[in-house]
């Protein structure tokens, strides 16, 4: 394809990418005349009902940093430590310095970058602070084999961004910022590529090289929002730091990767269909009779329609953490869900006592997360908790 690409394939992009969630900016940089060199910027817009990141697209780089409150951090601490994060978060979603920044020229517009915060289980311990209904911690399930340096956690700040020296940045003044309040527990970096060779969105794949999300529910559609947000507007995050032992991984035929899920590497489809969104068939079998999708492929244990219709909405990260020569790999798995103790407790039961890919998986971390709702111009993050 030649020429310049129209106005619909520019903005198509930035749309897709942030189904619901507004974006500002849009498109600022265009390469030369083919259509696979134009750059997209854009900037999220921090305000809404919603923190905005979770419906957004994946962004390309994140780190988590979980926080422990200090002793003297009382609610109306967090409500001051809230103020100053939601000054921060405005100023530096829009590529403005946040106030009181070291290092200004860092801050920069269009990389969509967006800050999700939230309170872990210590928070609502709080005297006079509620906890939102169905919001618990995971219990330790049998293949777990978690370590300290990973897990829990009172505070929360994902930020997500197309660019890692703005992560970095804008990391570094949330954290600067909370130091009268709470000191970090631990750190993930994590990353994701949402973008296919034509400048498309797509899926992703973890390092499994599989296609990973393409059950989820949509953002901006009914099935996504009653699986998200609870009627408050809160929703709950649950983050798993799963080792993927990619090694014995690849001693696997294709066939047997494919098996253990019930999807196609090549696109991700069923191994019962041809095109990524096809539906699962769960009752097809082989000229053998055996089932097409076994009894312990991870979609099949997953699917909503054997879990009495509950879902979650899950967003990836891949990491890897090196100690000199030696590399692991892994997944940051994130899922979102109006209700942790309904949605997600018994699907990872489920997963836990038969799912095919525990074999070549192990989780070595595990947090939970409430996440406020969005803020408005005038109004600060966890208002309604704090105030
Ligand atoms: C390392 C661990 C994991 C890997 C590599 C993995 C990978 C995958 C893949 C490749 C799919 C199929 C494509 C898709 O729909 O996204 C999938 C689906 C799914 N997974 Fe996982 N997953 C992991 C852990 C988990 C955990 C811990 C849960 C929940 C407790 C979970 C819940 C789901 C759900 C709900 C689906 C969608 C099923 C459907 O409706 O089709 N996964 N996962």
């Amino acid at each position: 394809m030649t020429g310049r690409p129209s106005r619909r394939q520019l903005f198509g992009y930035a749309g897709a990418a942030a189904a619901g969630a507004a974006v500002t900016g849009g498109v600022v940089a265009l390469g030369n005349d083919t259509p696979e060199t134009v750059v997209v910027a854009r900037d999220i817009d921090p305000y809404g009902d919603h923190q905005p990141a979770i419906a957004a697209a994946s962004p390309k780089h994140a780190e988590l940093v979980a926080l422990t409150l200090l002793p003297s951090t009382d609610k109306a601490a967090l409500g001051r430590l809230m103020r100053l994060w939601t000054n921060d978060i405005v100023a530096l979603s829009a590529g403005r310095p946040a106030p009181g920044d070291t290092a200004p020229e860092l801050a920069v517009p269009g990389v969509a970058l967006t800050v999700t915060v939230g309170f872990g289980p210590k928070v609502f311990t709080l005297p006079d602070l509620v906890k939102p209904r169905g919001f618990s911690e995971v219990p330790v399930m049998s293949h777990d084999r978690l370590q300290p340096a990973w897990s829990g956690g009172d505070l929360l700040v994902l930020v997500g961004a197309d660019d890692a020296v703005s992560v970095v940045h804008a990391v570094r003044r949330l954290v600067a910022d909370a130091a009268p309040f709470a000191k970090p527990l631990w750190r993930q970096t994590g990353f994701w590529n949402g973008t296919g060779a034509d400048g498309q969105p797509v899926t992703g794949r973890n390092l499994f090289n599989q296609v990973d999300g393409t059950g989820n529910p949509a953002p901006g559609t009914p099935e996504f929002d009653s699986t998200v947000w609870s009627t408050d507007g809160w929703t709950t995050l649950v983050v798993r730091r799963i080792k993927l032992n990619l090694d014995a991984w690849d001693e696997l035929t294709r066939s047997e990767q494919e098996r253990a899920v019930g999807r196609k590497l090549s696109n991700g489809a069923p191994t019962t269909g041809t095109a990524e969104h096809d539906e699962l068939d769960l009752e097809k079998r082989d000229a053998d009779g055996r089932l097409v999708i076994a009894e312990n492929a991870h979609s099949r244990l997953s699917h909503h329609s054997v879990n009495d219709g509950r879902r979650i909405f899950r967003k990836g990260l891949n990491y890897v953490q090196d100690d000199g020569a030696t590399r692991e790999s892994g997944l940051i798995f994130l899922s979102y869900q109006a209700d942790l103790v309904g949605q997600f407790l018994p699907l990872l039961a489920r997963l836990d006592a038969a799912d095919a890919l525990n074999e070549w998986t192990t989780t070595i971390g595990s947090a939970v997360f409430a996440i406020p709702p969005g803020f408005r111009s005038g109004t600060w993050l966890g208002q309604s908790l704090l105030a």
